[in-house]
């Protein structure tokens, strides 16, 4: 067992060096993360609230699918965060694999699976199968977003300044309901209450961070972002623009701030959640490129 384990875990270590090779210019993960993800495997091996798959023939693994439950934009749901096939799965054995992760979490309405953009096979399975697109992870390299803002920011009469939380969470969180109700491309069409809740708690934490920060016009706040950073590799976790102040040039303000404090935080690479149009048309003109589509079915 145990050395099917590691295998296992090799399998796992392998797409992520896959995906630094592809995305993050073949950077080394650091031990210390590579023993993190090593003892939560081992966890996900022993975790009866997990859904652990795997085969493995003659010393190489042909299958290893990791599925749990997982908090997201407000709901729960269930998330795949590793799905490994040796050889692409026929239509038939990818719909029993899903149904049977379905049958594990039987409380469970909604399942998300992380594919690689090249997995064009995959691909057209799922979207046969009634899976859409619900997020796509859009991974860039810092220095080239920084390089592109810093030619095309135009706007004067904008400031960016750090968010403090008490004094913008209402106008931030106002602005984050409007914009992404009346963004149609947005990956978040319901404001639910519960989903505010979990958006001010990141801007608490970010603003703690000092890593949220407000575009102003006349000292009223008409835009955020905010990020996490996270070694090599950060996450921008939002970025919004009130409704009447879009098309003016204020998101790329805001990018290149947040872009600017990564970079002064050793963040190479930079990545973000979205199926929101203006962000993956700005996204491509800053170099950033998909890494991960999420595509996701209700049930
Ligand atoms: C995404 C968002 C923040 C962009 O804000 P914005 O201030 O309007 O964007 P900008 O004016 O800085 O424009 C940035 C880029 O978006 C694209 N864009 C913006 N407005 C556009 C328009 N009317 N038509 C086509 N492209 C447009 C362009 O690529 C533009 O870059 P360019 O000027 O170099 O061509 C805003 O649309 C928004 O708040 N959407 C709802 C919330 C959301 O979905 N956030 C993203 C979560 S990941």
């Amino acid at each position: 067992m145990v050395k099917i384990e590691q295998l296992l875990i090799e399998n796992f270590f392998k797409s992520m060096d896959q995906y630094s090779a592809e995305f993050m210019e073949g950077y080394k993960f650091p031990l210390a993360l590579k023993k993190k993800i090593t003892n939560f495997l081992k966890s996900s091996f022993n975790d009866e609230n997990s859904y652990c798959s795997f085969s493995v023939k003659n010393g190489q693994v042909e299958k290893f699918i990791l599925a749990r439950s997982a908090a997201d934009i407000g709901g729960n749901l269930i998330a795949i965060s590793h799905f490994h096939f040796k050889d692409v799965p026929s239509k038939q054995e990818l719909n029993k694999v899903i149904q049977s992760i379905m049958d594990f979490f039987p409380s469970l309405n909604s399942i998300v699976i992380g594919v690689s953009p090249s997995d064009k096979k995959v691909t057209r399975i799922l979207k046969g199968n009634k899976f859409f697109i619900a997020a796509n992870e859009f991974i860039g390299k810092t220095s080239d977003g920084i390089r592109y803002l810093e030619k095309t920011e135009k706007t004067s009469d904008v400031l960016i300044r750090e968010m403090k939380f008490k004094r913008d969470i209402d106008s931030v969180l106002k602005i984050e309901r409007r914009a992404h109700k009346e963004d149609g491309s947005s990956r978040i069409q319901s404001y639910s209450k519960k989903l505010q809740i979990e958006m001010k708690s990141h801007y608490q934490k970010m603003a703690k961070l000092g890593t949220a920060f407000v575009a102003t016009k006349n000292e009223k706040v008409i835009g955020a972002v905010g990020s996490y950073p996270n070694g090599k590799l950060s996450l921008i976790a939002t970025i919004v623009v009130d409704p009447k102040s879009q098309g003016q040039g204020v998101s790329k303000k805001l990018y290149l701030r947040a872009l600017k404090d990564l970079e002064g935080r050793r963040s190479t690479f930079y990545k973000g959640q979205t199926t929101t149009s203006n962000v993956l048309a700005m996204g491509k003109k800053m170099k950033r490129k998909i890494g991960t589509i999420y595509f996701r079915k209700d049930y």
